[in-house]
């Protein structure tokens, strides 16, 4: 089914305040997560979610990974929900987690939602091997990104008819721009070509050259970089800088560089996290002359706030 604003549907549908007076919970189980899921929430505090672990590799990279001995699944939870490719993070959650929520879902009796935005199978904005899955219990949703206007679900009937009464009472009908956009595509069978040949080698490319420039302005030790497995941004992460992600925003701001403080993509988490405040999120979708010379201010603001 096709949809505007997928997420409030689907949150307010699975979560917040249920029969017997239940306060059910969106649970995320990795953080960071995808800024655009907070606030959507009829209720308050609907979103709880987990640490992860978090792997060091080699040539500054670091990869969150799902923690499933810390991952509550509690009577109160309505649905477990992850973006794949992450938002901000660029992660691609494998598919043996896959495999396991899918199981740990089932198990409790609550949907599994996979947010594909930018993934299987289109615009297939993923650099690793990803396979997809779908089965009664997941929610598939897609969406054509740029457009914002197209959201695609994939559910069982249940859910789909929820979404569909709740679309005809707020929106009457989904919004069709999107639609004619993808109906186009689709009559020249070049949705998945156009995945593969264009919008997945560009991202690629752009993504590889990106990092080689960070690392020629700035070192490992200053600064750690999440492994690029999908998405379109790089999330970076500045351990030690003496200053938190928001200052470092403000700095970078005065001269025109805007990358987003990383503060902004923990949903759910209710505890101090002295790492949600050493993490910027940025964009490489600019040309390369352009992102080294924001990059070159960023190397310049680091070693000030270090000075
Ligand atoms: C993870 C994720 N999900 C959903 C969306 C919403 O996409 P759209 O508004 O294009 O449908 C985005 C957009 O940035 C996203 O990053």
């Amino acid at each position: 089914m096709v949809v505007r604003a997928p997420f409030f549907y689907l949150f307010n549908i699975l979560a917040g305040c249920c029969e017997q007076g239940i306060k059910r919970k969106v649970l995320f189980p990795l953080t960071p997560e995808y800024v655009g899921y907070a606030d959507t929430g009829l209720d308050d505090d609907i979103f709880v979610t987990n640490k992860p672990q978090i792997d060091i590799l080699p040539n500054g990279q670091f990869k969150y990974r799902i923690n499933f001995e810390s991952l509550k699944i509690t009577d109160d939870s309505g649905v477990i929900c992850v973006s794949r490719p992450t938002n901000p993070t660029g992660n691609v959650i494998n598919d043996a987690e896959i495999m396991q929520l899918d199981a740990l879902a089932k198990q409790h009796a609550i949907p599994l939602l996979i947010d594909s935005a930018y993934g299987i199978l289109f615009p297939g904005i993923i650099f690793n091997q990803a396979t997809p899955i779908w089965n009664e219990n997941i929610i598939l949703s897609m969406s054509l990104p740029g457009c914002r206007c197209c959201g695609i679900i994939i559910a069982n009937e249940s859910i789909i008819n929820a979404i569909s009464n709740l679309n005809g009472i707020i929106s009457l009908s989904p919004g069709s721009i999107g639609l004619a956009l993808m109906l186009a595509i689709l009559k020249r069978n070049d949705l998945l070509k156009l995945s593969q040949t264009v919008i997945k080698p560009f991202y690629q490319q752009r993504v590889t050259e990106t990092v080689k420039i960070i690392r020629r302005y700035i070192p490992e030790s200053r600064c750690l970089i999440h492994k690029p497995e999908g998405a379109i941004f790089l999330w970076l992460w500045f351990k030690d800088l003496p200053i938190d992600s928001q200052t470092l925003y403000t700095r970078l701001k005065k001269h025109g560089v805007l990358m987003v403080p990383g503060d902004y993509f923990f949903p759910g988490l209710n505890e101090h996290w002295p790492h949600s405040h050493q993490c910027m999120r940025m964009n490489y979708i600019l040309p390369l002359e352009k992102i080294e010379q924001r990059i070159a201010i960023l190397a310049d603001e680091i070693e000030i706030a270090y000075q």
